[in-house]
């Protein structure tokens, strides 16, 4: 059943947003680089999977102007921003999916020294999950255009992930980055 719904929701998030959801394939690609690093057991790989695939799936029920401006957002559209992983969350309990997914997905924007949101968690108190997906996340963000920049080059985004090292698992990042070349890169974006 989730794989079918994870599709159904995938392709209602290529529908809504063709940005974030090639985002989020290119993520669930790095995520799974992590995941065999680590020694995931193949359950534990589809849902690392379904998790970073649909880890931006609560920016469907966004607006427009939010998810499609090139300028910053002011304080009060940060906050509804933030509401993504919120929204994921209801709806992917309503769906009846894993606890493990739909804690990788609302504990994305979670940081490492405890400065992300929803709830400020700190350190391995994140869900494994959640750990992974904020470095693939964030490493495919800075190598991506986006409509108020050019993307960074691969090395330029590796040196802003090693720079804010206090935002993610160091242990987990030093794995990533170990497989992180051109070509690997250009594989996941099928450039
Ligand atoms: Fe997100």
């Amino acid at each position: 059943m989730t794989s079918d719904v994870t599709h159904s929701l995938f392709y209602m998030l290529l529908a809504r947003d063709r940005a974030t959801a090639i985002h989020s394939r290119n993520v669930a690609k790095y995520a799974m680089t992590i995941g065999v690093a680590l020694g995931l057991d193949s359950e534990d790989m589809k849902e690392l999977y379904i998790a970073a695939l649909l880890h931006d799936c609560g920016k469907v029920a966004l607006p427009d102007k939010l998810l499609k401006t090139s300028r910053s957002y002011t304080r009060w559209e940060k906050q509804m921003m933030q509401q993504h992983v919120v929204i994921a969350k209801k709806l992917l309990v309503n769906l009846g999916f894993p606890k493990k997914i739909i804690d990788g997905i609302y504990y994305h924007h979670e940081r490492y020294d405890g400065m992300g949101y929803v709830e400020g968690l700190r350190g391995e108190s994140i869900p494994l999950f959640a750990r992974i997906i904020a470095i693939a996340d964030v490493f495919d963000a800075l190598t991506s255009k986006r409509p108020y920049r050019d993307p960074l080059s691969i090395q330029q985004a590796i040196d802003v992930l090693k720079e804010s090292k206090g935002q993610f698992d160091e242990e987990l990042l030093d794995i990533f980055l170990r497989y992180i070349n051109k070509s690997y890169v250009d594989t996941v974006k099928n450039i």
